[in-house]
């Protein structure tokens, strides 16, 4: 096998961690001696050992003289476990390959340095595009200590998200809905406004086997959730919080009794500031959201410039209606160039329904 393929086969690895590893990395490690893997591992709960340990933990024979492929550049320093670098080095490791460099300035070059010192033969940038992928979140996180914001919504063919009566279950089918629910494992956390709350009542839980619940966050300015919600009802059971700039404290303190937790946000044009919601979001060590709010709330996180990502289901159905509600509302772009730009789309199928994901690009804003 070339390196390309044990990389391959180490970014596998890597991927048995979503959904159980953030904030940190998801990471991968394969070891190879005479064209044999000896020793695999991956990154598989936070705060346990990296993949390099479990790789080194994992071999059926010595590792001196072999070759170590690592999805992200070794840590070298002391976190929640030793340095990675030590553990190479003491194993005699001969060969190091890696895929993405870590942009932790506690790492950032200094692992591969460290390994180079010790007299090991490191290469690096193999697999790089599929490596740095991967952990889009990671990186996100670490370089701003905000969120990597995931805007998601399923619309008709026609550009609705919900009917003109405001009903929305299902626009898309089984396959894609099943997408969905992986990416609720996925990332952190999950995010709705209150308008989305009083009409669709929703659960916003991961319902797939085995999978993880993202923490809930709404967005309610004045404190509108009712209580008798199922996201209230069930706070006690799924990590639930609302973000709002509402003093009233009585009120409050019902939400908190039913297990809700209240984060403060102030107000910014008549709504939560958004901006300040993703920092104090990012202190309390959330690294991703799915953003599966309605068209006030996602064209306020648009303009906000917290989306990193767009991903639009399309269903074959047409709804509709001029009162029909569409993915991004509020007051809209008065002239063209004033636009968000989207980069990198990728154009997926799942079942009979479209799925278009695509960066944004806020840089080609006009201030
Ligand atoms: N098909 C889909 O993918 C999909 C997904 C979600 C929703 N929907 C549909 O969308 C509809 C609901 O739309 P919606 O626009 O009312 O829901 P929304 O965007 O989820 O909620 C809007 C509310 O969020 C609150 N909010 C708090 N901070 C905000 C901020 N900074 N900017 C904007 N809003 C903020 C506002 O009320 P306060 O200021 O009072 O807090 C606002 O009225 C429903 O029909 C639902 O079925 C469809």
């Amino acid at each position: 096998m070339t390196d390309h393929e044990y990389m391959r086969y180490a970014l596998e690895l890597a991927k048995r961690g979503v959904g159980a590893v953030n904030p940190n990395p998801l990471v991968g490690a394969v070891i190879v001696k005479d064209d044999e893997i000896i020793g695999e591992g991956w990154h598989e709960r936070f705060g346990e050992l990296h993949a390099e340990r479990n790789a080194l933990k994992n071999c059926k024979k010595s590792a001196k003289g072999a070759t170590l492929y690592v999805t992200l550049e070794p840590c070298c320093h002391y976190g929640k476990t030793p340095p990675c670098t030590e553990a190479i080095i003491e194993n005699q490791i001969k060969r190091v390959v890696v895929g993405s460099m870590d942009t932790n300035p506690k790492v950032a070059g200094k692992g591969v340095a460290l390994l180079r010192e010790a007299g090991i033969e490191v290469e690096t940038g193999v697999l790089k595009e599929e490596c740095d992928a991967l952990n889009e979140v990671f990186f996100h996180y670490i370089e701003t200590k905000t969120p990597f914001v995931v805007m998601k919504y399923a619309m008709t063919m026609d550009g609705k998200i919900a009917t003109a009566s405001g009903k929305s279950k299902w626009i898309t089918g089984e396959t894609a809905r099943e997408n969905v629910q992986k990416d609720r494992n996925r990332y952190m956390a999950i995010m709705v406004g209150v308008g989305t709350v009083l009409t669709d009542n929703p659960s916003l839980t991961c319902r797939i086997a085995g999978g993880r619940n993202p923490i809930r966050i709404i967005c309610d300015t004045n404190l509108r959730t009712p209580l008798e919600s199922i996201l209230v009802q069930t706070a006690k059971e799924v990590k639930t919080i609302i973000a709002t700039a509402s003093r009233d404290m009585e009120m409050r303190h019902t939400y908190e009794e039913k297990g809700v937790f209240i984060l403060d946000v102030p107000k910014k044009e008549g709504h939560l500031d958004l901006e300040f919601l993703m920092k104090e979001l990012g202190n309390h060590g959330i690294d991703s959201v799915l953003l599966e709010g309605g068209g006030t709330l996602n064209f306020s996180a648009l303009q906000s410039k917290i989306v990193n990502k767009v991903q639009a289901y399309i269903a074959p159905k047409i709804f509709g209606g001029e009162a029909a509600k569409t993915p991004v509302e509020g007051v809209g772009i008065a002239e063209v160039p004033e636009h968000f730009h989207l980069k990198n789309p990728k154009i997926r199928q799942y079942g009979e329904d479209f799925y278009i994901e695509s960066e944004v690009e806020y840089s080609c804003l006009p201030e």
